[in-house]
């Protein structure tokens, strides 16, 4: 199950997941059934969807990684030393996929000699092996563990197996994936897996001027289009379904109510789509939407209030110069 490469390994728990397939055929069965339909946006990053999510961060209107590595390149040294540096830790970054931002951290720490080791925790098996590949190339002597799981099956596994003070990074607006509620939920309950003394830093998409935020999801090149497709793609080729994606268009929409953009898959015509895995149809009405993905947009008085219901207390927040993305560091607070 482990693989060394020197000082870097690869832990894969993910067979130990539900199903052999990460739990893919459970969700597109469940997520297809229902009324409306949904697939999870977990399952974007397969290799191709990977590759098309950093040509989307890339695009010039995906103004979100831009704004959150100005936050780490301009305001690193203030972060390490909040989070301090000076006892060992492990640097645990959830959902880190190419870990992009996090290298901005991961060089600071590196030069000034700091005794971490990092710890990239990612459902996508083969975005780890790539990120494995780069960090040996980059930083040799840099201890590495990358754990294939889930994000709390992940944290579980390390708690058991090495404890340590932890800085665990949740970047990206990942948490914005989450409805509002979930997100809580999810805070609480990593907030369980977390001491007094460790901390964690938490990215997140700020509310701001919504045409912006749609061009960000419906870019003019299509490379959106393409990664929300691709989970089409992935159900074809993984569970030998028959979509055909021409017949499947994106769409994507801000909620300003809710402060949601939301993701869709429109079905263009009525049709019918077997998935040889599931021996099953599933019948799409015409202009009917599968729900594929949720990014939430948050104020700063929100995070605050959620993180106070998990137990943590606000240390620091640091923005970008627009106040378009906050990386807020928290600290659970002793109960
Ligand atoms: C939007 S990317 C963010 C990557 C990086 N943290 C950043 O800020 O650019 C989301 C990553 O989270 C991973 N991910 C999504 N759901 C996950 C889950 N339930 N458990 C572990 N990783 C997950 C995906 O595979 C993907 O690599």
């Amino acid at each position: 199950m482990t693989q060394p490469t020197t000082n870097k390994s690869l832990v894969n728990l993910l067979p130990q997941l539900v199903s052999t397939d990460n739990g893919l055929a459970q969700d597109v069965r469940q997520g297809l059934s229902q009324n409306p339909k949904k697939l999870s946006s977990r399952f974007f990053y397969d290799a191709k969807g990977s590759q098309l999510f950093q040509q989307i961060m890339e695009l010039p209107e995906y103004y979100l990684t831009k704004l959150e590595h100005q936050i780490l390149s301009r305001q690193r040294k203030e972060i390490l030393y909040a989070i301090d540096t000076a006892t060992p830790f492990q640097l645990v970054d959830l959902g880190a996929g190419d870990a992009y931002k996090t290298k901005l951290l991961l060089s600071e720490l590196v030069a000034s000699k700091v005794d971490f080791s990092y710890v990239p925790l990612d459902i996508s098996e083969d975005q780890l092996n790539l990120l494995l590949e780069d960090l040996h190339h980059r930083w040799p002597q840099l201890p590495v563990t990358a754990l294939a799981a889930e994000y709390f099956q992940g944290l579980a596994w390390l708690n058991q197996e090495k404890p340590q003070r932890k800085v665990v990074l949740f970047l990206g607006s990942n948490i914005g994936n989450f409805h509002l509620q979930e997100a809580q939920e999810f805070l609480c309950t990593l907030r369980k897996s977390l001491n007094p003394h460790d901390s964690l830093l938490l990215g997140l998409d700020l509310r701001k001027d919504p045409e912006k935020m749609r061009r960000a999801y419906a870019d003019a090149a299509g490379v959106t289009s393409a990664f929300n497709l691709n989970l089409l793609h992935r159900i074809n080729k993984e569970l030998h379904a028959d979509f055909d994606l021409d017949q499947f268009q994106h769409f994507a929409e801000y909620d300003p109510l809710e402060g949601t953009m939301r993701s869709f898959l429109i079905s263009r015509k009525a049709q019918q789509v077997h998935i040889g895995a599931l021996n099953e149809t599933f019948e799409f009405e015409a202009w009917e939407a599968i729900h594929t993905e949720n990014s939430y947009k948050f104020s700063l008085r929100q995070v605050e209030e959620m993180a106070q219901a998990c137990g943590y207390r606000v240390q620091d927040v640091y923005t970008d110069a627009s106040h378009g993305f906050a990386d807020v560091l928290l600290r659970p607070v002793e109960s």
